[in-house]
């Protein structure tokens, strides 16, 4: 526009730093808003059944979201549920907290310490509101041990696991009775009979994101989301089963169909934050808590074992980073990765948040990793786990260092170490699809005294050749290192049964007993 008039030239002047104010605000707004953070954690979800490892099950949610963002694949989480989300929560191993042995169970007086915050802490210090929806499986005997008080401002899901996904009850010791494991902020929930609990789960985050838009608060979000999906029972609408009549085998069918219905409702999740119009600012990561089960329908092919193994079937996990947030598009990240990470990442690499206050953490920030161009892992090595309660195997093979006997494994760059029991080293096609027969199993040829394995996963991510007996060297460092981590241990915490924990001498609901 060209000015004749002073006028005119006043008017454009001030046009212009209109404009230019609109724009600090905005520059002022973006640095002040934080992203939002949607953790998805799948339960029991295979390597191989997601659609971009596998075939056999079709994921298009998932598959798109990993495509626009940052696929690990490279990643670890822990073989059994409460692990990994003890993990999650703290930021530390399980020798750090006394959970290194199996899960917690609903009669046991144990949880996660409260020594120590939980990521829901940190990102509530650091302006986050905080929600979760799902399963916890941390443990509950007091009331200082619920998620509403770990750090959640709402929470709404099962505190153990393996709730039918209808009646949301879950059985007593004695097998026979059965108690609702479901509430939220004020106690039970008993008006969700006969809702499944993916859709459950789904609508309720649904809301939790559209409420959280009306407040317009600036607060941002961080939204912890647990699905029950796809552990057993494996229990899932016919609609959804009805898709993979094609697999014959009952338990795949059935686990597929809900694997269908877990990609729907992430599916509505990032609707309903598109819609909200929060999408732009979140970061989206999607991971399973540990390996496939391959006897309630899972699949881990082609890695060895299944959940529970140290095998990488058990812990190499399916995850994924994306969100409109995200500017790293496309990327397949190759650098190792673990659960405990996520603590510090998304605590200070995306919310900006100090990370004082906490115990000594087991993970790395690995924001600059995820979307860093060729930026290395934060982390040299992982341990898998130290077991000393698990049940020794073989003989001791070497004399001066770590008891091989017990139960441990390490991973030193390429290189993985196994001792002790790690538990079936099968590898298990999916069964029953056109080309491959039911109940595919190949062997694993070891013999029940072996009780060292060294693998180069870099190059042998399917575990299928030994080099113990080829570099002795190597056995023996890690052997070392096993033995010098052992030191800083805290012995497990896994106590008996407790029978006042029994949900018939509490009103018949499942929750907090010990005052
Ligand atoms: C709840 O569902 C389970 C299956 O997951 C079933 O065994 C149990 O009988 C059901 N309980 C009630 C009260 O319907
Ligand atoms: C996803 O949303 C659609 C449309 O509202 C609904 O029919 C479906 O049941 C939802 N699925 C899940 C898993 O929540
Ligand atoms: C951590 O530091 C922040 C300020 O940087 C402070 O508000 C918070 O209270 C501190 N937390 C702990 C546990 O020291
Ligand atoms: C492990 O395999 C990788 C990839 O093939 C290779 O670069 C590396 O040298 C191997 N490490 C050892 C110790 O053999």
């Amino acid at each position: 526009m060209l000015c004749a008039t002073v006028t005119c030239a006043l008017l454009l002047v001030t046009q212009v730093s209109e404009a230019f104010i609109t724009n600090t605000n905005n520059a002022r707004k973006h640095i002040v808003q934080k992203p939002n953070i949607i953790f998805i954690l799948a339960d029991d979800y295979g390597f191989n059944d997601i659609g971009y490892h596998g075939t056999q099950i079709k994921t298009p949610t998932l598959d798109q979201l990993a495509e626009e963002g940052v696929k690990l694949e490279n990643y670890y989480v822990q073989p059994r549920c409460s692990p990994t989300r003890s993990q999650l929560m703290s930021g530390r191993y399980q020798i750090h907290t006394g959970l290194q042995h199996l899960i917690l169970w609903r009669w046991q007086r144990a949880a996660l310490p409260l020594d120590s915050p939980t990521i829901a802490d940190k990102l509530k210090e650091t302006g986050y509101s905080t929600h979760m929806v799902g399963k916890w499986h941390l443990g509950f005997y007091t009331e200082a041990l619920l998620p509403q008080n770990r750090g959640f401002d709402s929470y709404f899901g099962y505190l153990s696991c393996t709730e039918s996904y209808y009646n949301h009850t879950i059985d007593w010791l004695d097998h026979k009775h059965r108690y609702l494991d479901l509430r939220d902020n004020n106690g039970p929930v008993y008006s969700k009979d006969g809702h499944y609990s993916t859709h459950m789960f789904t609508e309720h985050a649904e809301n939790i994101i559209s409420r959280h838009a009306e407040k317009s608060s600036s607060s941002p979000l961080f939204l912890y989301m647990a699905y029950e999906a796809v552990h057993s029972p494996l229990e899932v609408p016919k609609s959804y089963e009805e898709k993979y009549s094609f697999i014959k085998d009952d338990n795949r069918r059935r686990y597929a169909g809900m694997v269908d219905t877990l990609d729907e409702g992430v599916r509505n999740i990032t609707h309903a934050l598109k819609k909200a119009g929060m999408w732009e600012n979140t970061i989206f990561v999607f991971s399973t808590d540990n390996g496939g089960d391959i006897k309630a329908g899972g699949n881990n092919y082609p890695l060895r074992g299944w959940k529970g193994s140290l095998f990488e079937g058990g812990i190499r996990g399916v995850g994924f980073v994306s969100g409109g947030a995200l500017k790293t598009r496309g990327v397949v990240n190759r650098e190792l990765i673990h659960v405990s990470d996520w603590f510090p990442t998304l605590v200070k690499g995306v919310a900006g948040g100090s990370l004082n206050g906490t115990l000594a953490l087991d993970g790395f920030d690995q924001w600059p990793t995820i979307t860093g161009k060729d930026v290395p892992s934060a982390r040299s090595y992982l341990l898998h786990n130290i077991d000393i309660s698990y049940p020794k195997r073989g003989k001791k093979m070497f004399s001066d260092t770590w008891d091989t006997r017990v139960r441990a494994a390490i991973r030193l760059g390429d290189m993985k170490l196994i001792t002790g029991q790690p538990d079936d080293g099968s590898w298990v096609k999916p069964p029953s699809d056109e080309s491959v027969p039911h109940g595919d199993v190949i062997h694993s040829k070891d013999q029940g005294y072996k009780n060292v394995w060294l693998f180069n996963i870099t190059a042998d991510p399917t575990e299928h050749y030994d080099l113990s007996e080829k570099y002795p060297h190597h056995v023996h460092h890690m052997l070392d290192m096993i033995s010098a981590i052992d030191l800083t241990a805290v012995p497990p915490n896994y106590p008996k049964p407790d029978p006042a924990s029994n949900p018939a001498l509490h009103g018949g609901v499942w929750g907090p007993w010990v005052k």
